[in-house]
């Protein structure tokens, strides 16, 4: 039995590959120690798979209980490790807690790996680690350079990255896959799982849809005078569950012995960049309701405009995020409605 291991397995883009996992034939494990996702994703699984995964309520940064784990489920053969902490304002007030958490979580898994001879890893990291490249590396390659983290959120997948290209560089077994994320938005279209924003969202789109249900009075849009056509800031938006495909294909790939390098990195995203104001009118077209808005100033720390290059994914991968924007944001729409039905 091929059992995949994926912590943070109850967060939004977990949960969307757990399923993606358990639909194309695999056994997994979720660790999560629930602190920012909810037990009931498991049912909203086991409806869309018929099956309940594995489920473990541990805290990746002990040793003990994970060494336990994989004493359990000894047909544990990769892992995909999605668990961290992801607030970007959080992170500034609390860096010692980002540090810890999402530093101390990989370096204990690693070790414990290490310990039970389980050599594939699938690591969570972000776009964020380009910063704003310049206008010669947009859209953005693989190659391009890596800028200083705006925030310990955004250092701590950099620091991840440098800590699995340092074992791997020691242990000639370890094979990793760096996956860099553009902006994941959408739900599963049963609308069965999807994103739980905790609070007040940070992100554009749980704003979005929670003002369209009158949760929100309106959204904030953070700035005009960008250099863009329409002056609101430019992101690549990529559907939660081509995000989800994506790490399907990469620990397969690890499983079938197909890397081409110890260490391979992609960029996900669609290749298209959107702007603030083009996502809005979009949902407002699709779902046919409106979402009240003001252009207010810009966000500290934004990023003007950066959207992805995946041809390293597309034709390495063979994988390509092709859902029209129409449909992922329909699916967002569903699943607010789904929420407030509850
Ligand atoms: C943010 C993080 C990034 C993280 C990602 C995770 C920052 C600076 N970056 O990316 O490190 O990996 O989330 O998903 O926080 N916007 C509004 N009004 C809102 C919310 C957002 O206009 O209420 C705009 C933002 O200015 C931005 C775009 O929407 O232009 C997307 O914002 P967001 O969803 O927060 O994602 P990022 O800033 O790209």
């Amino acid at each position: 039995m091929n059992r995949i291991l994926v912590t943070g397995g109850t967060g939004y883009i977990g949960s969307h590959t757990v399923v993606e996992l358990m639909q194309s034939g695999f056994e997994v494990v979720i660790v999560d120690n629930l602190s920012n996702s909810n037990i009931e994703v498991l049912d909203g699984i086991e409806a869309i798979v018929g099956k309940r995964p594995a489920f473990e309520n541990i805290d990746c940064t002990d040793y003990v209980a994970m060494n336990a784990l994989f004493e359990k489920y000894t047909d544990i053969v990769g892992v995909i490790h999605f668990a961290a902490s992801k607030a970007v304002g959080e992170s500034v007030e609390k860096p010692l807690l980002y540090y810890r958490n999402n530093i101390g979580s990989l370096i204990c898994l690693l070790e414990v790996m290490k310990a039970h001879k389980v050599h594939n890893i699938v690591f969570s990291s972000s776009c964020t680690v380009y910063g704003q490249p310049d206008a010669e590396h947009l859209p953005v390659t693989e190659d391009a350079p890596i800028q200083k983290a705006l925030s310990p959120y955004g250092n701590t997948k950099q620091i991840n990255e440098e800590i699995l290209s340092d074992a791997a560089h020691a242990d000639c077994e370890l094979h990793v896959i760096l996956l860099r994320y553009f902006n994941p938005i959408g739900a599963h279209p049963s609308a069965l799982i999807g994103e739980l924003p905790n609070g007040v969202p940070q992100n554009l789109l749980p704003f979005v849809t929670q003002t369209a249900a009158g949760i929100r009075k309106e959204l904030k849009v953070f700035g005009n005078d960008y250099n863009t056509p329409d002056g609101s800031c430019i992101r690549d938006y990529i559907y939660v569950v081509d995000l989800a495909k994506a790490h399907v294909i990469a620990v397969s790939r690890q499983l079938e012995n197909k890397a081409d390098t110890q260490v391979e990195v992609f960029n996900l995203g669609t290749g298209k960049g959107l702007s603030v104001l083009e996502i809005l009118n979009t949902f407002i077209k699709v779902t046919g309701v409106n979402v009240p808005y003001q252009i207010v100033g810009r966000r500290e720390g934004d990023i003007e405009q950066v959207w992805a290059n995946p041809k390293k994914a597309n034709e390495i991968l063979g994988w390509k995020a092709n859902t029209p924007t129409e449909d992922i944001l329909a699916s967002a729409w569903k699943w607010q409605q789904h929420l407030a039905g509850k």
